[in-house]
């Protein structure tokens, strides 16, 4: 049985070098529907490098993609700065890259200019960052630029990386399937512990998300199979920035774990220390971002997150708004302004519908933004006794024409049956089994 491995896992830093430019109309702009806090995200991670080195005891950390911001070079080589304090003090730093490294839109911001900057190519991420895991592999897959490492005697991480083959991201090509076998089957021979770091989730990260594209791998439920059955039973990922862990168990019996992990630089702010014990058993902790030297005009970190998610929410909503607003009469048109102001009292009461006394004078936005926190922080609140899953399974049940027309476009979208009650419901009562921040996976 091998010993106790430890290690720390960042997702989703989008590392923005601040020299770039953090102030103007542009960058205001540019950051308005970003959950994430470009502005601050190099005082974060130097304050999460700090807490790290504050571990003497745990080597490993493991960047499952999505380092930089939008690709500039200037930001990949200021976050290896930050990783080279790791590696001096004997840390071992292995990334993966993804979407927002390399052919991405990287600017810099002046004022009211966008300026283009350098950016990074596909090709340049493996000697950008030799010494932060690629120049340790024991395997490399030279298409697609997945790797092994042996981070200690008796483990291998596949850091398998499906960012952009055929320019489709979380695509697993039979060639990356092939390779995985491949390497799974060598670690199992050697007598090695086999578990995966990908960036994008392999599990839908809560119900809703099951039809979304590129909120998990392609043909999420072949490629879970597949690994679960080949002996893969825990994989880390990242990509949708939120906390979140999930179980899949194949026809066969196999179990897959994917635990998804939430950026440092953004709502809710997590990061995650895993502990393998023996192989036997997997203790996963979350752990808050520090304080960070940056002016919060007076806000605790948390609040500081959690305020910059619900503006990015609001945001969004109000673009959505604002786009379905094309092509409407005066009236369609009023209605939908209306609805960015209205509380949830009074859009009950347009289908019939009295809306419990707590939440009848808050506003639709603001239960929305409620809900999002709670679903992406983990293990929300909102159970089937609370009165908010009341209202919202209440007011649905008043909509019947509108459900039936949104969930026949979801079905033909997806080619898939489609209950968008059903979903929402699960989504926001965290009905599935697993908690979401703290557990122990007990392992085969
Ligand atoms: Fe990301």
């Amino acid at each position: 049985m091998p010993q106790d491995l430890s290690f720390y896992l960042i997702p989703d830093i989008h590392y923005y070098e601040p020299s770039l430019g953090t102030t103007g109309r542009a960058f205001e702009d540019h950051v308005k529907s970003e959950t994430n806090c470009c502005e601050s995200s190099a005082a974060i991670f130097e304050a999460v490098v700090d807490k790290i080195l504050s571990d003497k005891t745990t080597r490993l950390i493991l960047l499952p993609g999505d380092l930089a911001h939008d690709g500039e070079y200037e930001s990949h080589l200021s976050l290896i700065r930050q990783l080279h304090r790791l590696r001096a003090a004997g840390k071992k730093v292995c990334v993966i890259s993804s979407k927002h490294d390399y052919n991405d839109s990287p600017c810099s911001y002046n004022g009211d200019r966008r300026v283009p900057v350098k950016g990074t190519k596909k090709s340049e991420i493996v000697d950008l960052y030799r010494d932060y895991g690629y120049g340790e592999a024991i395997a490399f897959d030279e298409v697609t630029l997945s790797y092994v490492v042996e981070p200690q005697r008796g483990y291998r991480v596949l850091m398998i990386n499906c960012d952009g083959e055929f320019d489709l991201p979380g695509l697993f090509t039979e060639h990356l399937i092939l390779w995985i076998r491949a390497q799974v089957e060598k670690a199992k021979k050697d007598g090695a512990y086999v578990f995966a770091v990908t960036h994008f989730p392999i599990l839908p990260v809560f119900e809703c998300c099951e039809f979304v594209p590129e909120s998990h791998v392609r043909s999420w439920r072949s490629i879970a199979r597949i690994l679960a059955d080949i002996g893969i039973e825990l994989v880390f990922s990242g990509q949708m920035h939120i906390q979140s862990v999930n179980k899949f168990v194949s026809p066969a019996g196999n179990t897959l774990y994917d635990i998804c992990t939430s950026s440092p630089c953004g709502f809710p702010g997590k990061f995650r220390k895993v502990t393998l014990r023996g192989g036997k058993s997997a203790e996963i902790k979350s752990i808050p971002v520090p304080d960070f030297d940056f002016d919060r005009s007076g806000l605790s970190v948390s609040d500081y997150f959690e305020e910059r998610f619900r503006a990015s929410v609001f945001h969004r909503i109000r673009s959505f708004l604002e786009l379905e607003r094309d092509g409407l009469n005066a009236y369609q048109n009023f209605s939908l302004r209306a609805l960015d102001k209205m509380t949830c009292g009074r859009l009950c009461a347009t289908v019939a519908y009295h809306a419990d006394d707590s939440i009848k004078d808050l506003k639709v936005r603001d239960l929305v933004a409620d809900l999002l926190v709670a679903v992406f922080a983990g293990d929300p609140p909102y159970s089937p006794e609370t009165a908010v899953y009341q209202d919202v399974r209440g007011f649905l049940g008043r909509i019947p024409l509108i459900k039936r027309a949104v969930n026949r476009r979801l079905s033909k979208d997806t080619g898939e049956t489609i209950d968008l009650e059903k979903l929402v419901l699960a989504s926001i009562s965290g009905s599935k089994a697993l908690p979401d921040n703290n557990l122990v996976i007990k392992l085969k």
